[in-house]
């Protein structure tokens, strides 16, 4: 993080402007809506700053001269929006002197405080910025948000603020405050405020809080509430491919379980202050094995907890989730399932390879590569000879045997095959080959896991609709 975001309590603090034209107009005008009092010097000022000043006469004082290094005595803030470069090093220099946060428009290099772009539903404020990477990005984004965030969002806000005492009042734990406001913006109350009805919904609320039960704490000491678990698909990697029930789910949760494969951006989706514990097994590496898992998941449960139960591409496809579920239905825990974009589809997409094809395969078979007993479980005979795709999991220590193995029950050796590395991921690659040569191109680079395999006439496509990490892919794949 290159800078720290926060927000500053400006009101009736002296600030100082340096410049009179309209850059200097923006920035006083923010100043003066977070009523902060503010000096501007200038030695010629636009008369849109006359203007400002005199609605904002309580707060403003404008001073037609150039500035002297005696304009900081006593400033919290300073803004210099001028196009003179020596006076903006001049400011920048004195202020750092005296630590007075100093923000030189444009300038970067010379601020200690830069200005994001802010969407503005006060109280509710959104604030985005890149560092000064990419003006135009964040202009962007804040243009998004603007439509995604509702007009009355801030009523909202207010609406909440205004019964904050009372539910503090009664609900004596954090927890069930939480969840008090979760079920009511999760209910018609926001809609009410949206459309303009800030009365009804104030009724609503009003009524939802005489119907609370207290607090199952207050009443026996211990809670009787019995949590709920949430196992949840995280997709191949990229965050991009959450679902948005994913997403949701992954902000109320308590606490979290998370596999090897949830990849960081993805696990940084989770609420910040959701405990997380990491549960993840490598091929013949399990720290914490799978009946601890599934003890772990009924404990947190009745506990009361919301469990987030994370685990890379989609449960239910070679993830044991299967398992775990079943332990909670024995014990009467509830439970929702999301489904994730699992390996075989996300890398496919990222890759460009169709995994069926009206002119190259009309089935795809998802297989593991995972040995057992130190052997290859497959029935050869059937998948050599089938014009369908195969996708293998976990095949990347079974290379050799698998392609060995199909050629020899079969399989031509110039099957196209594709061996594609941390699929979706930014670092991304694919290796590409044939039956014959993939085990020996992949020996020549260090394959990282995750990795999975895809065989069959669809790869032939892959260079023709390859969109994602192209270079490096073509490098290795003439390699
Ligand atoms: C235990 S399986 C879990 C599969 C997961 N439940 C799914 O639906 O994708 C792990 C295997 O999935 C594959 N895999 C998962 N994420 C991947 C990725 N981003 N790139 C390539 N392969 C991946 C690898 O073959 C890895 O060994």
């Amino acid at each position: 993080m290159d800078y720290l975001p926060l927000f500053h309590d400006l009101r009736d603090q002296s600030c100082l402007v340096v410049g009179g034209g309209h850059v200097a107009l923006r920035k006083l005008r923010a100043l003066c809506q977070a009523g902060a009092r503010v000096n501007l010097v200038a030695p010629t000022i636009i008369p849109a700053i006359t203007t400002l000043a005199h609605e904002y006469q309580h707060l403003v004082t404008c001073q037609q001269r150039p500035y002297t290094s005696t304009d900081l005595d006593n400033k919290v803030l300073v803004i210099c929006a001028t196009n003179d470069g020596e006076l903006n090093a001049a400011v920048s220099v004195s202020a750092r002197a005296q630590r007075i946060p100093v923000n030189v428009v444009d300038h970067p290099e010379l601020s200690t405080v830069i200005f994001p772009a802010i969407v503005d539903r006060s109280p509710i404020q959104v604030a985005i910025s890149s560092g000064g990477a990419s003006p135009v990005l964040v202009r962007r984004l804040r243009e998004k948000i603007e439509t995604l965030l509702p007009g009355r969002l801030g009523e909202l806000a207010l609406l909440a603020s205004r019964h904050r005492d009372t539910v503090k009042k009664l609900f004596t734990s954090s927890n069930d405050r939480r969840r008090f406001w979760e079920t009511v913006f999760d209910s018609d109350i926001p809609e009410r405020v949206y459309a303009g009805d800030t009365n009804k919904a104030d009724t609503l609320l009003k009524k939802r809080l005489q119907q609370a039960p207290r607090s199952s704490l207050e009443k026996n000491g211990i809670s009787d509430n019995k949590g709920e678990v949430y196992l949840v698909g995280a997709g191949p990697g990229d965050p991009d491919l959450l679902t948005f029930r994913a997403l949701r789910l992954m902000q109320q949760a308590d606490v979290v379980l998370y596999d090897r494969l949830v990849s960081k951006p993805v696990l940084e989706m989770v609420r910040r202050d959701a405990e997380r514990i990491y549960v993840g097994k490598k091929p013949g590496d399990h720290p914490v094995n799978q009946s601890n898992i599934n003890r772990k998941l009924v404990e947190l449960a009745l506990e009361g907890h919301r469990v987030l139960r994370l685990k890379g591409g989609d449960p239910f496809v070679f993830g044991r989730g299967g398992e775990e579920i079943e332990v909670l239905a024995e014990q009467g825990i509830s439970f929702q399932i999301v489904p994730g974009i699992t390996a075989a589809t996300g890398c496919a997409s990222y890759a460009g390879i169709p995994l069926t094809h009206r002119d190259y395969a009309q089935s795809v078979r998802f297989l593991t590569g995972h040995r057992k007993d130190g052997q290859l479980d497959l029935d050869w005979q059937n998948l050599a000879a089938a014009k369908e795709t195969l996708v293998f999991y976990m095949g990347l220590n079974g290379l050799t045997e698998i392609c060995e193995g199909l050629i020899a029950h079969g399989m031509a050796g110039d099957t196209p095959a594709a061996l594609i590395e941390r699929g979706t991921r930014p670092d991304q690659r694919i290796v590409l080959s044939d039956l014959q040569q993939l085990p020996f191109k992949v020996s020549d680079i260090e394959v990282q896991s995750p990795s999975l395999l895809i065989i069959g006439n669809v790869v032939r496509l892959q260079e023709k609709l390859a969109w994602y990490g192209e270079t490096l892919k073509k490098q290795i794949a003439r390699g």
